[in-house]
């Protein structure tokens, strides 16, 4: 049972809309591009590429972090990922840059040369808090948009522009316009996931740590919760609120199933679950806690559990295992391809060259930047 007493995974409350059931016309509108590659005043910026040996130098610099590391990274491999280490770590000083890194990144970026790591909100904030002059952000496209929302003046890069996300790509300004014509005076919750343009035309922002919170704060009977239509039907499940989704789904949690955690359950006994909410609801139903990824590393930190599954993308497992060596990690492993998509190689590029920078037209920037900062404070 839910928290206000109403069965978890009932619907009554809950209406999912198709992009299809709102738009006139047949053609997809395109969100507009915000963002471009570093322009010729960031190239005559350019550095020197560093050497990438392997040296006693570079070998003692990143002895520490490889201490930590050996229990992901065999040792054959450290003297190839050692100097990119080395290299970006030197470089963030020359250009008085932080990295901000999601909880998926790899073991080698999470470990190795985020000054920040954490889950959407968190990086949200702490991008909002930064000194520096350089945000590179080490996740996917939408979480570069934030922090450029949050820093207009600061220079935002991210290694890899394709660096996407299924939930960002579901809805468009244009939906959001349709479905306020459709259901005039009903406010609009947008997931963090999403590209600056559809925040700009919601009403407030939510993340996976704060959807609910969020969701009650705006004191209405109806809300319509844009994309995820699994976080939203995990949201209807404990709130009296009416809901109104979307239909956008994360391909990596969407492909978790109920049957394939009742038989981890069943193989291992005593298996602690934990799974993220955007997972479908019969899969949360499994699970013995669900929260945002930081949340559920805090749960692992908590609980100390003997063996634990985390469902969600699987680089947070092997993050959470370096700090956890007397836990067991059981792996159902699905890899977000956006994620994937940032490598050292990449960071260190982006600190050589200054690009690939994120930019957000101004005014869609001010009127994204209110949503967030709405979430912001009525979270804090
Ligand atoms: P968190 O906000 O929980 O980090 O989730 C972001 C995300 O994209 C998960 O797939
Ligand atoms: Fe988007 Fe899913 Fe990848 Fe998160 S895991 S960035 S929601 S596609």
């Amino acid at each position: 049972m839910s928290r206000t007493g109403k069965p978890a995974g009932k619907d009554e409350t809950l209406t999912i809309i198709e992009s299809q059931q709102l738009r006139k016309s047949s053609a997809r509108p395109k969100t507009p591009k915000t963002h471009e590659m570093g322009g010729t005043a960031a190239l005559k910026d350019k550095l020197e590429r560093p050497e990438l040996v392997f040296t006693d130098e570079v070998k003692h610099k990143t002895a520490a972090i490889y201490e930590q590391l050996k229990s992901v990274i065999v040792e054959a491999e450290w003297p190839k990922i050692a100097p990119y280490i080395a290299a970006i770590n030197d470089l963030k000083a020359v250009r008085n840059a932080v990295i901000l890194a999601h909880n998926y990144m790899t073991p080698d970026i999470f470990h190795g040369v985020a000054d920040f790591s954490g889950d959407s909100l968190q990086l949200a904030k702490q991008a909002a808090k930064t000194d520096a002059d350089v945000i590179v952000q080490c996740g996917v496209h939408f979480m570069a948009e934030t922090a450029k929302i949050l820093n207009p003046e600061k220079t935002v890069l991210i290694p890899d522009m394709e660096a996407g996300c299924s939930l960002a790509e579901s809805i468009t300004a244009e939906d959001v316009q349709a479905l306020r014509e459709a259901y005039p005076g009903v406010p609009i919750v947008t997931y963090v996931n999403t590209s600056a343009a559809v925040k700009a035309q919601c009403d407030i922002c939510c993340t996976s740590a704060n959807a609910l919170q969020v969701v009650e704060s705006l004191n209405a009977d109806r809300v319509i919760m844009v994309p995820d239509k699994y976080l939203a039907q995990n949201v209807a499940a404990q709130t009296e609120v009416e809901i109104i989704a979307w239909e956008g789904r994360c391909e990596v949690h969407e492909r978790f199933t109920a049957p394939q955690l009742r038989s981890f359950r069943e193989a291992v006994p005593g298996l602690k679950i934990i799974a993220h909410p955007e997972c479908p609801p019969e899969v949360l139903k499994e699970a013995d806690f669900a929260g945002s990824t930081s949340g559920m590393i805090k749960w692992v930190e908590n609980m100390k559990p003997e063996n634990v599954m985390l469902v969600t993308e699987c680089s947070m497992s092997d993050n959470v295992a370096v700090e956890h060596p007397d836990v067991k990690f059981i792996r159902p492993c699905h890899l977000c391809p956006h994620m994937q998509r940032i490598t050292l190689p990449k960071i260190l590029d982006s600190l050589l060259m200054m690009g690939k920078e994120v930019h957000v037209d101004p005014e869609i920037a001010a009127q994204a930047r209110r949503s967030v900062e709405r979430m912001i404070s009525v979270t804090k």
